[in-house]
């Protein structure tokens, strides 16, 4: 099974969309990227989940990161099912759904990008994607990876949780502890000495004390 690893590349290609014919690296330019996969178009859990991405558009907008869904279908039926995505979110007439949706008739992006969902076949018989999500960092390398399969529907609210929590740790040297919102304290990760994370962190470390008497647990402010 073909993969990308986390400080990967991603892949460069050029595929049809909803806005017409993209190469992804030039759509992603120098910002964050999130490219969302679904298993086929017409199906329920998808069209809820495509819904609550758009509502959510302008918090991806915030974090600067550009947002494109893909789908086993063609341009022409990922046109006339963004109008019942668009209905489903009970928009106003004229609204355009804020990401573009990339076709994948033959699955040939699905099988370089190791998106199928083995366990799961259209009516046809064909195998459909999984539900991967790839975000992207500036460096168009891979930061982090989900894959849900077909019958599993993803939180987007812990998208963009994980993505505050990668766009904080690409520039300070700290980790997100278990279910970190922004704002909370933060870790100071076991490769910072103690002499090293007095200097990093003024706004001062303290530490939760353990059976094993080892100072791991190290929190400080959100620097
Ligand atoms: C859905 O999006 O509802 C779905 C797609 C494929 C398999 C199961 C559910």
């Amino acid at each position: 099974m073909p993969g990308i690893l986390l400080g990967d590349i991603f892949p460069n290609f050029e595929a049809e969309t909803t806005i017409g014919t993209i190469n992804l690296h030039d759509f992603l330019g120098d910002r964050w990227g999130i490219l969302f996969s679904h298993p086929r178009d017409y199906t329920p859990v998808c069209t809820t989940e495509l819904g609550r991405a758009a509502k959510l558009s302008e918090e991806f907008k915030k974090r600067g990161v550009k947002m494109i869904a893909l789908s086993v279908d063609c341009v022409e039926d990922h046109r006339e099912w963004i109008k019942d995505i668009i209905a489903y979110n009970d928009e106003e007439p004229g609204y355009t759904l804020p990401y573009p949706i990339i076709a994948d008739p033959n699955r040939h992006l699905a099988l370089a990008l190791g998106m199928l969902d083995p366990d799961m076949k259209d009516q046809e018989g064909m195998p459909v994607t999984a539900r991967c999500v790839f975000i992207i960092g500036p460096d168009k390398k891979l930061k982090l990876s989900i894959l849900y399969p077909a019958t599993t529907g993803r939180n987007f609210d812990e998208i963009l949780r994980v993505i505050d929590s990668l766009q904080l740790t690409a520039t300070k040297r700290v980790a997100t502890p278990v279910d970190w919102k922004p704002g909370d304290h933060v870790m100071v990760p076991p490769n910072i000495s103690e002499e090293e994370a007095k200097d990093l962190f003024p706004a001062g470390v303290c530490k939760r004390q353990l059976p094993s008497g080892k100072n791991y647990l190290r929190y400080t402010p959100q620097p």
